[in-house]
């Protein structure tokens, strides 16, 4: 055997599609939640016989499927032609934190142009009237980082027929709400638990398949992944460190992923907080917004100063995708030395990609 048997050559990739290690990807199916996600399909049912349907506040810690969960309701709701007949208006909380911001969204969803220079207040008029056409389910996700809860307590009082499914990690998110939304609202209370070893393990192999060249993953790395996911109790970090074993193998230009380099990965995140994680994403956009014109090598030299843990190659493989979603985009300069690739910020704001 030659030394260099093993060595993956420079167009390579152990990776087949890195997008479904991105944590908002919404796999073909979301095992371990079928009951939850008939659950929230009861919910909805009323509406498409025209009666009212019913509220729902989702619970349970970060990274069990909550959102994923739901969205997959709201697809199949969308695929079987049903959603045709209503409106299904999705908000994020964490982006969406305020009544203005909600609402503007909800204008936008429904493809209400007139809203520049409008007071908040009258763009709620303007909302209502159009939303009582329709039956509506509206998903308020990530609802605890709403600032305040005006929108809440006027749909629920002015929507006729409506679903309103709440989505939150704080278990103290009911008892803190307003005594007049509360009892407007009276939702369905829907717990999801974490998921045990088996089920944590069956859901990264399912990710490894779509993620991974065929064979690329030892079945023992994989269950050293699911072991520590399991012991953190967030499928997040187990999409982390997929690709972050990923990363350290094509660093090392081997052909297979072994339990070395999950391990190595391991490593790589103690001391880092899974919330960390989570905001990667974010992390990188916004450091690319404000550093807008740097060569791909600078941004990652900046990100790295302020803490950033992943790789140039991760780095750079997030900023081709951000290129390829048309957020950001990227020129060649031609120099004596060389080519540069240069990333600018498009002027569209951060949430408008979600
Ligand atoms: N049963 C499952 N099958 C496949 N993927 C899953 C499953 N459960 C969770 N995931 C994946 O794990 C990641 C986290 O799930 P999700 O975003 O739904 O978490 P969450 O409970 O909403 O967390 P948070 O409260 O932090 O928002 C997502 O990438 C999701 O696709
Ligand atoms: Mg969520």
């Amino acid at each position: 055997m030659n030394l260099f048997d093993n060595m993956l050559k420079g167009e390579e990739s152990l990776f087949l599609d890195l997008n479904v290690l991105d944590y908002d990807y919404l796999p073909h199916i979301i095992k371990y939640r079928e009951n939850q996600q008939q659950y929230i399909a009861e919910c909805i049912k009323p509406l498409l016989q025209n009666k009212n349907g019913k509220n729902l506040l989702i619970t349970g810690t970060p990274g069990i499927g909550k959102t994923a969960a739901t969205k997959f309701v709201l697809r199949e709701l969308e695929e079987k032609g049903l959603s045709d007949n209503m409106f299904v208006i999705f908000i994020n909380c964490w982006k969406k934190d305020t009544t203005h911001k909600v609402v503007l969204e909800i204008c936008d969803k429904l493809k209400y142009r007139f809203t520049m220079g409008k007071h908040t207040d009258d763009l709620i008029k303007d909302i209502i009237k159009l939303l009582n056409k329709k039956p509506v389910v509206f998903v308020f996700d990530e609802i605890d980082k709403l600032q305040d809860m005006q929108i809440l307590y006027v749909l629920l009082e002015d929507i006729y027929k409506k679903t309103v499914i709440l989505i939150t990690n704080s278990n103290y998110f009911l008892a803190n709400l307003d005594n007049r939304i509360r009892s407007r609202l009276m939702p369905e209370i829907l717990d999801f638990k974490s998921y045990n070893l088996a089920e944590t393990n069956g859901i990264l192999k399912q990710r490894a398949e779509y993620a991974f060249a065929k064979n690329v993953f030892d079945e023992n790395a994989l269950k050293l992944i699911s072991n520590k996911t399991f012991e953190k109790k967030d499928i997040r970090l187990g999409l982390h460190l997929l690709r972050e074993s990923g990363d350290i193998a094509e660093n090392e230009s081997s052909k297979v992923i072994t339990e070395n380099h999950c391990k190595k990965a391991i490593e790589k995140i103690n001391g880092i907080s899974i919330e960390d994680i989570k905001e990667n994403k974010e992390i990188i956009l916004n450091l690319i917004k404000e550093n807008s014109g740097k060569s791909c090598n600078e941004l990652h030299e900046i990100y790295s100063k302020n803490g950033g843990t992943q790789s140039y190659r991760t780095f750079s493989r997030k900023v081709s995708d951000f290129v390829d979603q048309g957020i950001i985009s990227r020129k060649e300069l031609h120099s004596g030395a060389g080519k540069t690739s240069i990333i600018e910020y498009k002027t569209k704001t951060l949430d408008e990609f979600d």
